[in-house]
């Protein structure tokens, strides 16, 4: 079993809503139209979600289109503004009680220091316009590099490992396939050796044969280089591949959460013996 003090990221309490809310949705019983207010229509895209992610493991966050996964995802790489809850990195040498309440700088230390993110959107993750190296010197600028030459040589290395020959490095990535760009997000991610990565539906609308090479670098990712990792998928097949642990979303809440073996093996929620069984 994992011991607490194994714990890398620690989420309490966690929500985020689209719109001001009323009184009648302040009540967290309230019944919601799936995740919206019938009175006031404001979006309760996640809510009251905790969790811990362990060293070295991948935690699996599935649920259907909606459930706000990607807005969970947003809220840790501060991309979006958490509505409530605390945030703690307690691997972090300057550790804070709440990284959701320090000071945007702050924010953008530990999000270049601490934390690597690849998009459901290429485009949200990567300057199209640019090339693969130029997209990896970027993260490794933010993160404090100056020294060019070796921010080329971090670019072959993570370029190389996620399969991109280095003869297109000086490409622009709106020039490749998805799954390439997918891959060039991974190497810009893993570039400055971040502890956590943060992976949101990185597979889907790729080729089946291209999704299992995409798979198969998470998990050799995972292997060589001991990054705990969240894997964000609507599809349980994948998650059944790659998660030690899960935890189901629907309508922003978490409704079941485990090793992914006993979800499979023994699903509790009514919306989840429907995930397990739509794959067996
Ligand atoms: N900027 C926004 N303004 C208003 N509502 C938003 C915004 N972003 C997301 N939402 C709403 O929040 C909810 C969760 O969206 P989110 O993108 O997190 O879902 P998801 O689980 O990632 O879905 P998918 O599997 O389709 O990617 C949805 O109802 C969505 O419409
Ligand atoms: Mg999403
Ligand atoms: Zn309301």
């Amino acid at each position: 079993m994992h011991k607490t003090d194994d714990v890398v990221l620690s989420i309490k309490d966690l929500s985020k809503q689209f719109g001001n809310g009323c009184d009648y949705c302040k009540d967290d019983s309230a019944e919601l139209q799936k995740n919206m207010c019938p009175h006031c229509n404001t979006v309760h895209a996640v809510k009251n979600v905790s969790f811990d992610l362990y060293e070295g493991e991948i935690l699996g966050v599935v649920g259907e289109s909606g459930s706000g996964k990607s807005t969970l995802m947003k809220m840790l790489y501060f991309d979006q503004e958490a509505s409530t809850g605390t945030y703690v990195l307690p691997e972090d040498p300057n550790a804070e009680d709440n990284v959701f309440l320090v000071s945007s700088q702050r924010k953008r230390q530990i999000r270049n220091e601490q934390l690597g993110m690849v998009y459901q959107n290429p485009m949200l993750g990567l300057k199209m316009d640019f090339s693969s190296v130029t997209n990896i010197a970027e993260k490794l600028i933010a993160s404090g590099n100056r020294n060019v030459g070796q921010m080329t040589d971090r670019a072959d290395h993570f370029l190389n490992k996620v399969n991109i020959p280095l003869r297109r490095k000086y490409e622009a990535p709106k020039n490749f396939s998805g799954g390439m760009q997918q891959r060039v997000q991974i190497a810009k991610a893993l570039s400055n050796y971040p502890p956590i990565l943060l992976l949101d539906e990185v597979t889907t609308g790729l080729d089946l044969s291209v999704q299992a090479d995409v798979l198969e670098l998470i998990k050799e990712i995972q292997r060589d280089m001991g990054v705990s990792m969240i894997v964000v998928s609507h599809d349980l097949a994948i998650i059944r591949m790659l998660c030690d642990r899960t935890m189901v979303m629907l309508d922003g809440q978490v409704i079941e959460h485990g090793i992914t073996d006993q979800i499979l093996e023994d699903p509790q929620h009514e919306y989840t013996q429907q995930l397990v069984y739509s794959i067996l």
